[in-house]
């Protein structure tokens, strides 16, 4: 499996300064997490990460390779981001989204073979999908449609898995639902996992590192005890929060008291 590098990344949208000077590196197996607040450049780090879009300045590495001298199809075989915003896709079944993770994979005008149904079925076993892979997309739940789109990123066969705020507009049971499963595949594939949340004790409690975006610039990055602390709710957030240790899960929570 792999590990990602970024070396003193800037990314301007026009005249606008977006990200600055962004160091951030991520081991192999590793799940990090990317927080801050809206606006802060969490999408566009995701997005420069995958090569979606290209650094004003700067590079990254996968492994020791440039991104930007990668042939884009091998990147897509290497990794796969699941965007914030997806496509509304509603006529179209479990089966055939999760098979255009395959589609990397293939040549020109080649269709799937044999290997890449077995691939397909797999990521859809794996996210739990078996009973509704004839479904349409437009008549699943929030949590089933953002697990067949984690399917097809699976599917795609990833060493890096990039998701942004893969658990906005679930409720509480399904967020979990997808972060256990993310954390399963990490353990047991040893998938390389950056995602972007909202949720500050989601990140603590499933993250190895957190790095905090503010403004465009890495405000300080960490293990989750390091990162979570009065100072990061106050400088970065706005707000007062007390930090607690949570002793079933092995990591800090906070719980917040007021806007400052
Ligand atoms: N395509 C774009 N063109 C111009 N400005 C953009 C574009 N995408 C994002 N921005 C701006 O860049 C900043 C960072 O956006 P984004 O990376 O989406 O932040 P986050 O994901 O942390 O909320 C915001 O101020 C946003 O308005
Ligand atoms: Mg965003």
């Amino acid at each position: 499996m792999m590990g990602i590098k970024a070396v003193d990344i800037h990314v301007n949208y026009g005249e606008k300064k977006v990200l600055n000077n962004i160091n951030l590196e991520v081991k192999d197996g590793q799940i990090v997490s990317i927080i801050g607040p809206n606006g802060s450049g969490k999408s566009t780090l995701l997005k420069a990460l995958s090569r979606c879009i290209k650094p004003n300045k700067g590079s990254i590495y996968l492994d020791e390779e440039k991104l930007s001298s990668i042939p884009t199809k091998k990147i897509a075989q290497k990794m796969a981001i699941l965007p914030q915003v997806k496509n509304v896709l509603s006529d179209i079944t479990v089966r055939n989204l999760v098979s255009y993770g395959r589609f990397p994979h293939l040549n020109f005008g080649q269709r799937l073979n044999r290997e890449d149904e077995d691939i397909v079925n797999w990521a859809i076993e794996k996210t739990g999908l078996m009973d509704l892979k004839y479904r349409y997309m437009a008549n699943l739940s929030g949590g089933e449609q953002q697990r067949a789109w984690i399917a097809m990123s699976l599917a795609q066969k990833p060493e890096i898995l990039l998701l942004d705020e893969p658990t906005t507009f679930l409720d509480i049971s399904y967020q979990l639902e997808v972060l256990q499963l993310v954390k399963e595949l990490n353990k047991s594939l040893n998938l390389t996992v950056i995602m972007v949340l909202h949720d500050l004790n989601q990140a603590a409690r499933y993250s190895d590192n957190i790095f905090v975006l503010k403004q465009g610039r890495i405000w300080e990055w960490g293990k989750p005890e390091e990162i979570l602390k009065g100072k990061l709710l106050k400088d970065v957030f706005r707000i007062d929060g007390h930090i607690y240790r949570d002793r079933v899960n092995c990591c800090p929570y906070f719980i917040p008291h007021k806007v400052n």
